[in-house]
């Protein structure tokens, strides 16, 4: 009976610690490196199934990570200044918000602006497409780095996202403020104007007539690999082969000092972000100049144009 068992044992134990092919495609990652909590929506796209967790509270420095099935499709992104109401016991958030009252999102989307991380696993030619797309606005810096990649599996399977902090330097037509001024998030100019040449919508709904504007431009120099509009794809689409997993980090540069003077100053953030692994595995962004998320920024725009500056550079390396 023995000899019976045992091949049937092993069997078993090799489908438990072995990732089984055509079921679980990849794992997210989520990591919070803002000073403040981030509750993190998950929202798959139609016909997709759903994850074990469509929304949850990831404190400052916490990791958590969720498993996607094989062909999973959907976006990711991080609510913030969020609480529950002690009279109703609703939950809302102040940016990104998905309306259903509770931490767990339950199919619902994100409410504009909100900085989002799309992703498409085992597509076309059986890569893995994914963005990070400013279309529907901004309202937290995210970055999302590909890990173990088949090696010379090909596809652009790099790092990609929007390290700087935009919300203070948000142009003034599109900024979010909470009470007390202080910017929590910046809208897109379709979001905050609402015109077809901004949308790419009606006669501007094809890639030939929806082009750049200075809005969407604003978001493409601070965030050179995010989608800045709808038509964006060529420098924001990146590709991995399957079996790759993905790390999502929230203020991936978030710098902590402050000067003399006790002002936040602009500071060359000391550990370079490691990008990359697996065939990009050599690629190293300088974390750029990353302006505090202290609420009393003096000189934001001279920061942002400096951590601009610097993720350009970063990027020619
Ligand atoms: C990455 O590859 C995809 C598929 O070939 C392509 O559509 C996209 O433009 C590439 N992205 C970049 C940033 O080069």
């Amino acid at each position: 009976m023995a000899n019976r068992v045992a091949p049937a044992l092993s069997f078993l134990c090799l489908h438990l610690l072995l990732p089984i092919p055509g079921v679980l495609s990849a794992t997210f990652t989520f990591s919070n490196n803002c000073k403040h909590t981030v509750w993190p929506g998950l929202l798959s796209s139609a016909g997709s199934s759903p994850l074990s967790t469509t929304g949850f509270s990831l404190e400052s420095g916490e990791d958590r990570s969720v498993s996607a099935p094989t062909g999973w499709s959907g976006r990711f992104w991080g609510r913030t200044h969020c609480s529950t109401d002690s009279a109703t016991g609703k939950f809302t958030c102040g940016t990104a918000d998905c309306g259903s009252g509770t931490v767990e999102c339950s199919g619902s989307g994100a409410a504009p602006p909100a900085t989002l991380a799309e992703f498409t696993l085992d597509g076309s030619g059986g890569l893995d497409f994914y963005d990070v797309s400013l279309v529907d606005g901004y309202n937290l810096p995210m970055l999302v780095v590909p890990q173990g990649a088949p090696t010379g599996a090909g596809g652009n399977c790099t790092t990609t996202g929007c390290l700087v902090d935009l919300n203070g330097v948000c142009p003034s037509e599109l900024k979010v403020t909470a009470v007390g001024g202080e910017g929590v998030a910046c809208r897109s100019a379709c979001e905050a104007f609402g015109n077809a040449e901004y949308c790419c919508s009606g006669a501007y709904g094809n890639p030939n007539t929806c082009r750049p504007s200075t809005y969407s431009t604003f978001f493409k120099n601070a965030c050179p690999r995010a989608y800045s509009y709808a038509y964006d794809d060529g420098t924001s689409t990146f590709t991995c082969a399957g079996s790759t997993s993905y790390h999502i980090t929230f203020c991936p540069t978030t710098a902590t000092s402050k000067s003399a003077d006790g002002y936040p100053q602009a500071v060359s953030v000391p550990h370079a972000v490691q990008l990359g692994g697996g065939i990009n595995s050599a690629m190293v962004y300088q974390g750029a100049l990353v302006a505090s998320n202290d609420k009393s920024l003096r000189s934001a725009p001279l920061m942002a144009a400096t951590a601009v500056a610097a993720f350009w550079l970063a990027l020619m390396l």
